[in-house]
């Protein structure tokens, strides 16, 4: 929500994660579904409201009605959900900027967002998701409080008192002092500085933060703004050693938002206190064809680990940049295929089209939750990384690109060989991608994104044709298909571990005859953003 204020730098971001070795082992294989509760869905009995953005007001979604839209969630095989912060937030008349909707205003900590519904119905949300072997990443703001006062009184705030604040002060983006102790927001809506460095707010944080966990069962967080924290002069954002305490005293799975430079290296430093991992360049260079990220020492850093998405609260929506469909759907590939945590946003499923903040904060009831093009896309995606990460090495395999153009890119992880391109929907006569693989010839390969059967030329050669449109391959082993419940294969319920969403046997067989489109990034530069 922030990003009211720092959209002009989003491109900068990246996500970094942190957190115990074991919990991030754990999150490694999931895919998760990152929705906004008061837009995701409302509780049976009540009405849907029609909910314009650009009022910036509740529309009535609830943790219950999150839960009873599991279904939804799971069936496409997400194997975790990401909800907006749960805590109580400012209660007063409408700002400038409206309403806190979206949870990120924090009031008191020790309270929850009574919009949102009551403890039990938190409780129950958790108690249902672990039930169905999925995961639980809340939300938390940690860096400020919200107010509408540059001289707050903080009797309402878990810190009470002001000594526990940095000093009001209008941050200058340009100078990195001004960011690590002045104020987000502005003088109508200002967000006032915690001030991190202080050994009694890092005790209390602490301790909140352990209880919360525990109390509501919580399997990750995700952390608001994470790298404004203030920090030592060495670390460009973030005060290094606050997270190893914090995320140490969660005990569980830590996912920051960080705004690095425009250069990569100094989100590649964040290797030494976190589990470091970044996917904005990647977003960067899927996005847009024409912005290069730097190739930066990337080596070092657990891409297994990165949060990949296309679309997040702040970000316009992808179909705003890009309406081709298949630029949706090979770009998708990619953040399923490579390394990285697969993020979804709700409404992706359904092509929204809304640009950023507040418009790309739609309900998503009126999509009427349908099986669409998209949602059986997805479900297809997330099949095949299940599969692959229960029944193989394939997440701690490495992706090798095998050849890049400036149709697209051929890369293999594992035994799956994923064929790209930006060449977009309609047919695209003479362009083909042809690549080398390591399968002997003869060998038999099957297209899970059409079903269609393959053959390995000579040489262990590939060529993809696109005179139909551009439609993402992604090549499987043949005999790898057993068990999958993709391509008409049953899915092997023994193997099948908690957690994973019911496959969809045929669902893929619905894109045979689908234009294929895509116009997006420059492939060489995704390669390079990933350091490959
Ligand atoms: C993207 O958003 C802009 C700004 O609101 C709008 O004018 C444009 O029509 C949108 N593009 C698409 C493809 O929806
Ligand atoms: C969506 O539609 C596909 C194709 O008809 C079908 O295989 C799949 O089961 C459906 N998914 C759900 C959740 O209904």
């Amino acid at each position: 929500m922030f990003c009211n204020w720092l959209y002009t730098s989003y491109l900068l971001s990246a996500f970094v994660t942190f957190g115990l070795a074991a919990t991030a082992d754990e999150w490694r294989g999931r895919s998760i579904y990152q929705l906004l509760t008061d837009r995701f869905a409302v509780p049976s009995g009540t009405l849907e409201s029609h909910c314009d953005t650009s009022k910036r007001t509740w529309c009535g979604g609830t943790w219950n009605g999150i839960r009873e839209r599991l279904d939804y969630i799971q069936n496409a095989g997400f194997t975790a959900i990401w909800i907006s912060p749960v805590n109580q937030n400012y209660e007063g008349p409408p700002t400038v900027y409206g309403d806190p909707y979206h949870g990120y205003w924090t009031a008191d900590l020790t309270q929850l967002n009574s919009h949102f519904g009551t403890s039990d119905d938190l409780k129950a949300l958790s108690a249902d998701l672990h039930r169905r072997g999925m995961y639980l990443m809340v939300d938390v703001v940690i860096n400020h409080v919200m107010s509408i006062s540059t001289t707050p009184d903080y009797s309402g705030y878990l810190f009470k008192d002001e000594s526990f604040y940095h000093p009001y002060c209008p941050i200058d983006y340009s100078d990195s002092t001004s960011e690590k102790i002045c104020w987000m927001g502005d003088e109508m809506v200002p967000l006032p500085d915690v001030d991190t460095t202080n050994p009694t707010v890092i005790k209390r944080y602490g301790e909140w933060v352990q209880g919360f966990v525990k109390e509501y069962s919580i399997d990750g967080l995700r952390i608001d703004a994470s790298d404004i924290l203030t920090y030592s002069d060495s670390e460009r954002h973030v005060q290094a050693d606050f997270w190893p305490e914090f995320c140490g005293k969660a005990g569980v799975f830590c996912m920051g938002e960080v705004f690095g430079g425009a250069e990569v290296d100094p989100i590649a430093n964040w290797q030494g206190p976190l589990d470091s991992v970044l996917n904005f360049p990647v977003y960067t260079a899927l996005r847009d064809a024409y912005t290069i990220p730097g190739p930066g020492d990337v080596a070092g850093l657990d891409m297994s680990l990165l949060g990949n998405f296309l679309e997040n609260h702040d970000l316009p929506r992808w179909h705003n940049l890009s309406v081709d469909p298949q630029s949706l759907h090979n770009a998708m590939a990619w953040n399923f295929m490579t390394e990285g945590i697969p993020i979804v946003y709700y409404g992706q499923e359904h092509g929204f089209t809304a640009p950023g903040d507040p418009d790309n904060r739609e309900a998503l009831w009126p999509s009427g939750y349908a099986n669409s093009t998209t949602y059986q896309f997805i479900t297809m995606l997330n099949q095949l990384r299940n599969t692959l990460i229960r029944t193989t090495d394939w997440l701690s395999t490495e992706t090798v690109i095998l050849t890049s153009s400036p149709h697209g890119v051929a890369f293999i992880k594992g035994t799956v060989i994923s064929v790209l391109t930006n060449v977009g929907s309609p047919p695209s006569i003479g362009t083909h991608i042809t690549t080398k693989s390591p399968y002997p010839v003869s060998m038999r390969l099957t297209n899970v994104v059409t079903c269609q059967q393959w053959v390995v030329g000579s040489g262990g050669s590939i060529d993809v044709d696109y005179s139909l449109g551009g439609v993402p391959v992604i090549l499987l082993p043949s005999n790898q298909l057993e068990g999958s419940g993709l391509c008409g294969e049953q899915l092997d319920e023994v193997k099948r571990s908690g957690g994973q969403a019911d496959p969809l046997g045929s669902s893929a067989l619905s894109f045979r005859s689908r234009p294929y489109t895509l116009l997006l990034a420059s492939w060489t530069a995704v390669g390079l953003g990933l350091g490959l």
